[in-house]
């Protein structure tokens, strides 16, 4: 069936950069001559029927605002076969031959059970946890990244003149991707991921000892959210180590903000390569940034790939934060 008018829409977390995908995939589809319709809420505005005509104009504006102008929305209803049946009713009554869904893993899972009632659709990767095993970079990891980054290091002012150590909570349930880099371009003393176990004794307090024989008199720790309660740690770091500590939370600051060069091109290569599929009559396939080249995979093939974490560079963060 030749695709004539596609749908697009965010859903899960927001990242930075998912404006500059929506952006490119309404002007590449307008551009090959497809009609674009916005749903709002993510698969609650494709249930609910809350979908609107787009043209180039709406996207003027966006390309450098986080957040996303389309909203997003978790949607319990459509992980049921009922959500699933409503929103492919939709998509017929408002003309809709395919979708680009912007998100993470689960709204992949959405567009995989879409795929499946006959409603191609496209995921773009977007999360700033970089958690998709398929690809080697998601929509918003780098402006988070760089949040990050930069409000630790003006917790290192204040941890540097107290002679403290600070305990940072950065995002990431289940990922370490974002506490990785934070703590490698930060110089914590120790990075706590969910991936790698760790042993509280070795891989903090003596850590933090070591360096304190060298000289060292500040300390940043960075943790990420899925891996416990910084409070707690920065208690025990403090009552182990008699060092005053503080905990911090980053929380969702992380996810706000004008997204970086990177986010921005990355975002637009990828809707350009959402579309060019659809238009060609392909669907059921998620982008991925692979070798330095966007690229496409089958969901369900994208889904069952696993990402191993990268050991070397946590290995490496622990071998230069002494
Ligand atoms: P993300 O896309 O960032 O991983 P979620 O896991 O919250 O975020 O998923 C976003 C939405 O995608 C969910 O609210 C739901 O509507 C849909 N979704 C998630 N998991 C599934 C699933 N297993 N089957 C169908 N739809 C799903
Ligand atoms: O998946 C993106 C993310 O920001 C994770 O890093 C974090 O664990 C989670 O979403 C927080 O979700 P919520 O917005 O529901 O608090």
């Amino acid at each position: 069936m030749a695709i004539k008018t596609i749908g697009v829409l965010t859903s899960g977390g927001d990242a930075p950069g998912m404006n500059a995908a929506v952006r490119s995939v309404v002007r590449t589809a307008i551009a090959m001559g497809l009609n674009v319709k916005g749903i709002h809420h993510g698969y609650n505005g494709l249930i609910e029927g809350d979908i609107f005509d787009m043209n180039v104009r709406s996207v003027s504006d966006i390309i450098h605002r986080g957040g996303t102008v389309l909203y997003t929305a978790r949607s319990p209803l459509f992980k049921t076969e009922e959500g699933v049946n409503l929103a492919v009713e939709n998509c017929k009554k408002f003309g809709i031959d395919g979708i680009v869904v912007i998100g993470g893993d689960g709204s992949f899972r959405g567009a995989r059970d879409l795929s499946l009632k006959g409603i191609p659709c496209i995921g773009i990767p977007g999360t700033i946890d970089n958690d998709i095993a398929s690809t080697e970079y998601t929509i918003g990891f780098d402006t988070a990244m760089n949040t990050a980054m930069e409000m630790v290091d003006k917790l290192r002012d204040t941890t540097q003149s107290h002679e403290r150590c600070s305990v940072v909570e950065v995002m990431g349930r289940r990922a370490g991707w974002l506490a990785l880099q934070t703590g490698i371009a930060v110089g914590a003393t120790s990075i706590l991921v969910p991936e790698v176990s760790f042993n509280f004794e070795n891989d903090i307090i003596n850590e933090i000892k070591l360096s304190q024989k060298t000289g060292k008199m500040h300390y940043i720790i960075v943790v990420a959210e899925g891996v416990g309660n910084v409070h707690e740690i920065a208690k025990l770091v403090e009552e182990k180590t008699g060092i005053v500590t503080r905990a911090t939370v980053l929380g969702h600051v992380q996810r706000g903000g004008s997204p970086t060069v990177r986010d921005r091109v990355m975002a637009s290569g990828m809707g350009y390569e959402a579309v060019r599929l659809l238009k060609e009559g392909i669907g059921n396939r998620v982008i991925a940034y692979r070798d330095n080249k966007v690229v496409n995979f089958d969901i369900y093939e994208a889904l069952n790939m696993e990402k191993p974490f990268d050991i070397e560079a946590y290995k490496m963060a622990y071998t230069i934060s002494i």
